[in-house]
């Protein structure tokens, strides 16, 4: 027997999934269950419905052999699981399905593009991981790995590609052909995108270098996506090994949003504007999709890299998705708010006007753990301005994670020093934001998780937290005086 096979991946499923508890799930984010997940991929529309697939491991909550995992949904709330899709039982992808995309092709079947990836060991020891596109196609529930694959091998590289790092291609279709953007490690070691173009979606063409990375913004680019938007084009790529850069880029695995204009003579991307997609702690590898409504919807892995060692005790599946966003175009940059139908869980409306902060204070009705609240703060001029501005969330007697707005350098720091996690990884990050008259905060809570939208969603913010669900309780505090207003919901899904 092979020592990765689909049905062994399905039965085990089968076998664990059913008992998994509600009380270990988030309600309305993405899990594995069962094993370990990574990036999103595959976002796409298959038959009126919205079908994710997932990086997984079904048998360990470690990243092993990747296969991809899968669910679907009408509304992106409400997800339903479906069998694992994918695993590596190939020659060319003995070593891993890596990340991909999908698409729907005119003859009704679903096709998967992914990055199969075969290891060799060379003569000193050494393995490396060759990479190469692959395709699979089926009904919405069952795969057929393509016969002639691999269809993008090294051969079609531009000089000095390499062939080890050229992985997770991203498929669309655009009148009647089918494109794909893929990350490569250039000849200067750095990422690049490459564009390649199909009649079919089989038989792929090299076109041209979309984005290069020049060694400006991390090393190699991963998990690109690459659409029109408000009448630009935007790149979204997960570069590694990024230099910090002032508080827009954190070190690491880190998130990067070019837009421009796509210059269609040379198939080039001509950058106008660069900044870091998330803020937060947590986030990386984001894949997007256009509904059927026409909105361009993007997911992320909500974790990372650098901390993916730390695991909550007795849980059997590491690693969750954000919650889908609605993306848009506004003074240059990329806007991102939660998808609209989060709002029909909405339950429970509380609601505050003109509520004085100087210091602690609860609010009747404001808590809970599965939670979309809006606070909207202002400094007082009556009274002294305030010097920082703070909401704590998930809070009981030793836990809370913290989100402070200081005017002086105009930041936002969130805090999850003392949200459950007994490990020493990077727990405050701090963030720029943009002026304007009051300061609004959205916060999404679901159990192990927090998303804060800054400013109609200017910038947002995402934060894996392990605090037990019974540290419920919100509080707001001032240093000086703040003028608030909230709105806040319970989430029933
Ligand atoms: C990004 C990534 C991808 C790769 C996958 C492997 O998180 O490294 O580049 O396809 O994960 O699981």
């Amino acid at each position: 027997m092979k020592k990765n096979d689909l049905q062994k991946a399905r039965t085990f499923e089968n076998k664990y999934l059913p008992h998994l508890s509600e009380d270990d799930k988030p309600r309305f984010h993405i899990v594995g269950g069962v094993g370990w997940i990574n990036d999103p991929n595959g976002f796409s529309v298959y038959k009126g419905e919205y079908h994710l697939f997932f990086q997984y491991y079904p048998y360990g909550v470690n990243w092993n052999d990747m296969h991809w995992g899968h669910v679907k949904t009408k509304d992106f709330i409400r997800w339903e699981r479906l069998p694992c899709a994918l695993a590596p039982d190939q020659s060319y992808d003995k070593d891993g399905c890596f990340s991909g995309g999908a698409v729907e092709l005119p003859d009704g079947r679903h096709l998967i593009i992914y990055t199969g990836v075969k290891n060799i060991r060379r003569s000193n020891g050494v393995v490396e991981s060759y990479q190469t596109q692959c395709i699979a196609t089926g009904d919405g529930v069952n795969y057929t790995k393509y016969e002639n694959n691999p269809v993008i091998d090294a051969q079609t590289l531009p000089e000095g590609g390499s062939e080890l790092d050229f992985r997770d291609p991203k498929i669309w279709e655009e009148d009647g052909k089918f494109y794909l953007v893929v990350g490569n490690r250039a000849a200067d070691g750095s990422g690049s995108i490459l564009l390649y173009e199909s009649e079919n979606a089989f038989d792929w063409k090299y076109v041209s270098t979309v984005a290069s990375c020049h060694n400006q913004f991390g090393s190699m680019w991963e998990c690109p996506d690459f659409f029109e938007l408000d009448g630009k084009h935007v790149l979204l790529t997960s570069p590694q090994d990024m230099y910090s850069m002032g508080l827009e880029f954190h070190p690491g695995h880190s998130t990067l949003c070019i837009i421009g204009d796509f210059d269609r003579n040379i198939n080039h991307l001509i950058r106008k504007n660069v900044h870091a997609v998330d803020y937060g702690t947590d986030f990386y590898a984001m894949q997007t999709v256009k509904t059927l409504d026409g909105r361009r919807v993007m997911i992320g892995w909500m974790q990372s890299w650098e901390t993916c060692g730390c695991k909550l005790k007795n849980l059997p599946y590491f690693g969750q998705m954000s919650l889908p966003r609605e993306l848009s175009i506004r003074d240059g940059r990329l806007i991102q708010n939660p998808v609209r139908e989060i709002e029909n869980y909405r339950s429970v409306k509380v609601g505050y006007h003109n509520i004085v902060i100087s210091d602690e204070t609860h609010l009747q009705g404001v808590s809970g753990r599965f939670i979309d609240m809006t606070v909207t703060v202002r400094s007082s001029n009556v009274n002294k301005p305030y010097r920082y501005f703070k909401i704590s969330v998930a809070k009981d007697g030793e836990r809370v994670t913290t989100i402070r707005h200081k005017p002086e350098n105009n930041t936002i720091r969130v805090d999850r020093s003392c949200s459950g996690f007994p490990h020493d990884i990077v727990n405050v990050r701090d963030f720029p934001i943009f002026s304007h008259d009051e300061l609004k905060i959205r916060i999404i809570l679901d159990r192990f998780s927090l998303e804060i939208f800054v400013n109609d969603g200017e910038q947002a913010a995402s934060f894996v937290i392990y605090t037990p669900i019974t540290a419920d309780s919100v509080s707001f505090n001032a240093d000086g005086t703040a003028i608030i207003d909230v709105e806040k919901y319970d989430l029933v899904v």
